[in-house]
Order: structure tokens, then C-alpha cells, then sequence
């Protein structure tokens, strides 16, 4: 709460990097009907949220500037195979743990937020959880059952150490404080 200011740049960062997944989802994977579906209205929603985003800034005269990226996504990125089909269900399954874990901070910081603020990030949260629901369901239906479990258990543990271990940098998805 101390840095509203980084956290809502951050938080804007991170809107279009999710909209940038699912555009990218779809030029790798042109021939998957489901995946181009869902990717698209994926995408087309994160832009929104992105303007949300960038719309509450203006009015709060919050300027822009570049803040890098947080550790949290690449380091859950090493964790991708690197071979078909296994290199999809593990993206798949990293966007999953992505959009859960930006539910968890949602709901974690809607009870101190302003009035305006608390009501956006209610309303996200519950995009949020939609979301993890549905990159899960694309790794279940283009991956095997039980590799698919295997990935989750694998990667869980990747994004556990992530957000349990001390992190230099604040950001909307660090770890434990340590600055
Ligand atoms: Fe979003
Ligand atoms: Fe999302």
C-alpha cells in the first residue's frame, strides 16, 4: 500500500502482457479451433482491463513510466519443456497459475484499497478466476490427463518458491518483501 503508484503500473504491465500471451497463444497454435477462441476473447478482455487500468491513472495524474517486468513470470517460464505437446500444457498451465495468483493479490488487497479502487479489483478477481479456469481447461483437452497432473504438481511447486522467497523488487506478483 506504501507504493500505489508502482503497483498500478505494474498492474497495467501485466493487462498487457496477458493480452500479449494470448495473441502470441495464437500465432503458435493457428490450427486449434478452442484455443483461438478462447485466446481471442481472452485477449480482447485483458485490453480492457488494460484501458481500466490506464483510465484510473489519468485520473489520479499517476504518469507513466517503464517499470520492468517481475521475476515472477520468466521464472515460471524456465519451467516450460521445451518439446511438443509438453511445451503447450505447460503454457497453458502457467497461465493458469498466473491469472490464480493475480486472483489471490486481488482479493488479498480489496480490503484496503479506496472505495473506487477496491470495486475494480473485486470485479478482476472474479475475471481472474475464470480465466485460470479456462488456460487449465485447454491443457486437459490438447494434453494428456495424468501429464497434465504432473505438470501442475511440477509448476505449483516453480510458483510456490516464487512468491514464498524473499524479492528485491516490488511488484504486483513478488515475493516476500525484502527491500
Ligand atoms: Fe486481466
Ligand atoms: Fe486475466
Amino acid at each position: 500500500m506504501a507504493d500505489q503508484e508502482t503497483l498500478l503500473i505494474d498492474h497495467k504491465n501485466c493487462e498487457f502482457k496477458a493480452a500479449s500471451t494470448a495473441l502470441s497463444l495464437m500465432a503458435k497454435y493457428s490450427t486449434y479451433v478452442d484455443l483461438l477462441n478462447a485466446m481471442s476473447r481472452l485477449a480482447r478482455e485483458e485490453l480492457v482491463h488494460h484501458e481500466q487500468v490506464l483510465r484510473i491513472m489519468k485520473r489520479r495524474k499517476i504518469p507513466l513510466r517503464p517499470v520492468s517486468a517481475a521475476r515472477y513470470a520468466s521464472g515460471l517460464r524456465k519451467h516450460v519443456r521445451t518439446h511438443e505437446p509438453y511445451k503447450l500444457v505447460d503454457t497453458l498451465v502457467v497461465g493458469a497459475f498466473i491469472e490464480a495468483r493475480s486472483c489471490e493479490r486481488f482479493e488479498a488487497l480489496v480490503p484496503h484499497l479506496d472505495e473506487e479502487l477496491a470495486k475494480f479489483y473485486a470485479g478482476l478477481l472474479k475475471s481472474e478466476a475464470r480465466h485460470f479456469q479456462g488456460y487449465l481447461k485447454l491443457a486437459y483437452q490438447y494434453g494428456d490427463e495424468r501429464d497434465v497432473d504432473q505438470a501442475v504438481i511440477r509448476i505449483r511447486d516453480a510458483e510456490r518458491e516464487l512468491v514464498e522467497s524473499p524479492d528485491s523488487e516490488f511488484r504486483f506478483h513478488s515475493g516476500v518483501p525484502a527491500f
